[in-house]
């Protein structure tokens, strides 16, 4: 395959689409090297900052990375973000990860406006606030916050959660068992707190997710979350029943 000049997609749109067919029908491994901007500039007729603007672009959306004075590198492949009710303990599980948490944050504090709201509760009632790093293998992968109405779950504040799944302790020891949810994801900019926790930088695309977990219609979780946009990836089948 080659470069059609007289097409009209932009040159470095093409030699996008025949870099990521090289790469399937390569089947290179990740962590594997790309050919050098030269050699691709020589190879597909193209100037050397056209190469970098395709380059660019798979950089930027996370499928291949840089190490200056080295080369360009296949990224490993981002991790399907679940759809399901799953807990990050479980979802990891599924995929071959460690699941691990890291306390950044533990208190009781009384629920104002937006967490009132979504949990429905009175403004000033007691609510667990929970903030942890979530990783995998070892890898920050998410910092998730967690507020759940004291009334569901007394004594959660006095209970380690080090190692432990909360979906799983908020089963066995409150017989809550999460029964529906309803989540929203939007796409969003890191500020330095979380990047510097996520080990990005400043200023990174990442993925916010809100969600309510219920219990027989009552909202018993109310998370919001940073998830890395250069790890996960959105995937859900369609049904065009539904
Ligand atoms: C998911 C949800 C969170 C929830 C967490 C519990 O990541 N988005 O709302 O707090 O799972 O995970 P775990 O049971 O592993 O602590």
């Amino acid at each position: 395959m080659r470069i059609d000049p007289a097409s009209p997609v932009p040159k470095y749109a093409q030699l996008r689409d025949l870099l990521l067919d090289w790469i399937e029908e390569t089947q290179l491994s990740v962590d594997g090297a790309i050919p050098s901007e030269r050699e691709l500039g020589v190879r597909y007729g193209l100037s050397r900052m056209t190469v970098r603007q395709t380059i660019d672009h798979l950089v930027s959306e996370g499928k291949l990375y840089r190490v200056p004075g080295k080369g360009t590198f296949l990224a490993r492949p981002k991790i399907e973000m679940s759809l399901r009710m799953a807990s990050f303990t479980e979802d990891m599980r599924s995929r071959g990860f460690a699941p691990g948490a890291q306390d950044l944050a533990r208190r009781v504090e009384a629920a104002r406006g937006h967490v009132a709201r979504m949990l429905d509760i009175d403004t000033g009632a007691p609510v667990h606030h929970i903030e942890r790093l979530r990783t995998a293998d070892g890898e920050p992968m998410a910092i998730e916050r967690s507020n759940i109405p004291l009334s569901v779950a007394p004594g959660l504040a006095e209970r380690s959660l080090s190692g432990r799944s909360l979906y799983q302790l908020l089963e066995d020891e409150y017989g809550l068992i999460l029964d529906s949810g309803e989540q929203t994801i939007e796409a969003g900019l890191c500020d330095p707190t979380d990047a510097r926790l996520l080990g990005l930088p400043p200023g990174s695309a990442v993925l916010l997710l809100q969600r309510r977990s219920f219990v027989n219609g009552k909202c018993v979780e109310l998370a919001i979350s940073t998830y890395r946009a250069d790890r996960y990836q959105l995937h859900s089948t369609l049904d065009p029943r539904q």
